[in-house]
């Protein structure tokens, strides 16, 4: 979803981004062809994003908050070397049996765990540390990931929280999820334990630096 930008632009920028590989446009395609809400999935410029932050950042252990159908995953995953672990989140077992097809017809899928079930329950059995970290699941509760993720992110390691412009809607929060997002921007603000800058990547990307 495009929040702030003129028509085109976000076209323009994936027309300049470096592709996705072959497998990840099909899981793209199949998502949109089968899913309800295929515009959760984030797509060749986040996902291109997610994957460079990943591989910058040396990334060797990472952890995300609601999976999808695996396109983020997957993404990062490549960024990752061979030894490297991306655990990641997901409480639909429909969007996990997906994301799993995929996962093992990629060479990085061996890389990646999946644990089924609510995030805030699956946390309390992750100790970290953590690299970097992708929150991309229900908004009410993106404080509460937060909170329980920071003590487990090392010194210097990478945040990135989705949708925080909730497709424009921070500006005029009515909604519950509307709230909650601008709660979220909110309570990172006033929190000196991290740098802080907002991309206006696709729907919005907190991206968060522990100090
Ligand atoms: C926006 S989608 C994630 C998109 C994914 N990162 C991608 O790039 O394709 C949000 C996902 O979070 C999952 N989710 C929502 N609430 C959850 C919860 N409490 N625990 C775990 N997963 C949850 C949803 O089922 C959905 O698959």
């Amino acid at each position: 979803m495009l929040t702030c930008q003129a028509p085109g632009i976000e076209e323009y920028a994936e027309s300049k981004t470096q592709s996705p590989c072959a497998l990840l446009n099909e899981l793209q395609r199949e998502t949109h062809q089968k899913m309800r809400v295929p515009q959760m999935l984030t797509g060749p410029l986040e996902g291109t994003f997610l994957r460079l932050m990943a591989a910058s950042i040396s990334a060797k252990s990472i952890l995300e908050v609601g999976m999808f159908t695996g396109y983020s995953a997957l993404s990062m995953a490549e960024g990752l070397p061979a030894d490297g672990k991306l655990v990641t989140l997901e409480i639909e077992p429909e969007h996990i049996a997906m994301a799993k097809k995929y996962f093992e017809r990629s060479e990085h899928g061996k890389k990646i765990e999946v644990i089924e079930g609510p995030a805030l329950d699956s946390l309390k059995k992750l100790k970290g540390p953590f690299d970097l970290v992708f929150i991309d699941a229900d908004k009410e509760n993106y404080i509460n990931y937060y909170e329980d993720i920071l003590p487990k992110v090392r010194p210097g390691g990478v945040i990135l929280v989705d949708n925080v412009l909730w497709g424009g809607k921070v500006l005029d929060p009515q909604s519950t999820s509307d709230r909650a997002v601008c709660a979220f921007n909110d309570h990172v603000c006033k929190d000196d334990r991290v740098d802080r800058v907002l991309l206006t990547v696709r729907d919005g990307v907190f991206f968060l630096r522990k100090k």
